[in-house]
């Protein structure tokens, strides 16, 4: 097993990934100084994989457990969920020190992070991610949230768990598509700070896609350490923190423009590509560095379909994005892999452009 620190003082904590850990939480927890009642909340998809086992782990180590479910699915992450999550765990006597363990993917993440922050003014919170996306990206680091009308992430807190514990063994199971998703900021971490990570996954990309334990270990170990240094650096997400949405300014523009048919790892992936084309116009990024990563890409089973990419409304929605009009919209571009800087100079022609460009090329 690998751990990560993550040190922010008295919200300092520890995530823990290795093969088959999920059956060691229990004792983990106990280890932490919990006891007595936990509550799980976790949707029927990982319930069925996973629920039952950890369950009977926990329930054998003492705890008096009880689970909570939501449907599965992005909608889920609101405050009307939330406000059903609350009432049930008033059913249940929830106090203050009983932890809520979110098992499960991002939207379960965020929203019983988002519960675990709110209710009662905030309880125990541990996060059990299982998938990559999450074991990489949404459990780190403390943002919870919910989404709010058409606006995502909208009401949310920066509220650390108290302890990761990320089972690789739980992306066997993992489907193909989200296996993607989750590479997208795999390899989002390793383009903001690390280039050697970035040649470890040239290298071995194959044997992530088959779930090679040893391979997986490090993509989720590699990521989860990025974040956590720039987290400790930033945990009010006020500088160096915003270096994590390279890709993500041109992604979510794809995902509104394509009325969000394109994958969030698609959108995401293309952001990054776009930056990057960004960059080599600007005369910053070697172009062979461009190639390097739409290669990485591709292998990842990430480049979206082409034909499918409405490229005028994509344009559009650059182009009618407020920050923008305001001409003030951050783009964090990479000087070469492994490094990379926050500008506001990219006027959005030069965004469609290279769009253009783009399409035309791929
Ligand atoms: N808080 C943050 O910092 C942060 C960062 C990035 C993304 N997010 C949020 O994360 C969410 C997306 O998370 P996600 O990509 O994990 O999606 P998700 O939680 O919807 O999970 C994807 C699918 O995989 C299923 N699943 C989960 N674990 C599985 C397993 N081990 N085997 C088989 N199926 C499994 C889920 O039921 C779901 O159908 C978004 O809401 C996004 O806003 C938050």
């Amino acid at each position: 097993m690998k751990k990560v620190d993550v040190r922010l003082g008295k919200s300092s904590y520890e995530i823990h990934i290795g093969p088959g850990i999920l059956s060691g939480v229990g004792n983990q927890l106990k280890e932490s100084g919990f006891s007595d009642k936990l509550i799980i909340i976790t949707n029927p998809v990982v319930n069925r994989l996973y629920g039952e086992a950890l369950e009977q782990n926990l329930t054998r180590e003492g705890f008096k457990v009880a689970i909570l479910q939501v449907p599965d699915g992005e909608e889920q992450k609101s405050l009307e969920t939330a406000g059903r999550l609350y009432h049930e765990l008033s059913n249940l006597y929830a106090e203050r020190t009983t932890p809520i363990l979110a098992l499960g993917g991002g939207v379960i993440g965020d929203l019983a992070g988002f519960v675990a922050a709110t209710y009662l003014r905030g309880v125990p919170l541990i996060q059990v991610p299982t998938t990559l996306l999450a074991q990489v990206d949404s459990s780190i680091g403390g943002k919870v949230a919910v989404n709010h009308g058409q606006l995502k992430n909208e009401i949310g807190a920066f509220y650390q768990p108290r302890l990761v514990v990320s089972d690789i063994n739980t992306l066997r199971t993992l489907p193909p598509k989200e296996l993607a998703n989750g590479l997208a900021e795999v390899i989002k971490s390793a383009v903001v700070w690390d280039e050697e990570f970035f040649t470890y996954l040239e290298a071995n990309l194959d044997r992530i896609k088959s779930r090679d334990n040893r391979v997986l270990e490090e993509t989720v170990f590699r990521p989860a350490k990025i974040k956590a240094e720039i987290v400790e650096k930033d945990e009010g997400d006020l500088g160096l923190r915003n270096i994590l949405n390279y890709g993500h300014t041109i992604g979510h523009a794809i995902e509104s423009a394509a009325g969000f048919k394109v994958g969030h790892g698609e959108a995401v992936a293309i952001g990054m590509l776009v930056a990057a084309r960004i960059s080599n116009r600007l005369g910053i990024l070697d172009i062979s560095e461009t190639t390097r990563l739409r290669s990485l890409i591709r292998r990842a089973n990430l480049t979206a379909e082409t034909p499918n990419l409405e490229l005028d409304k994509i344009i559009q929605a650059v182009r009618h994005d407020k920050k923008i009009l305001g001409g003030r919209v951050r783009f964090v571009l990479p000087r070469a892999i492994g490094d990379v800087f926050i500008t506001d100079e990219v006027s959005p022609s030069l965004v469609g452009e290279v769009l253009i460009d783009w399409n035309e090329e791929t």
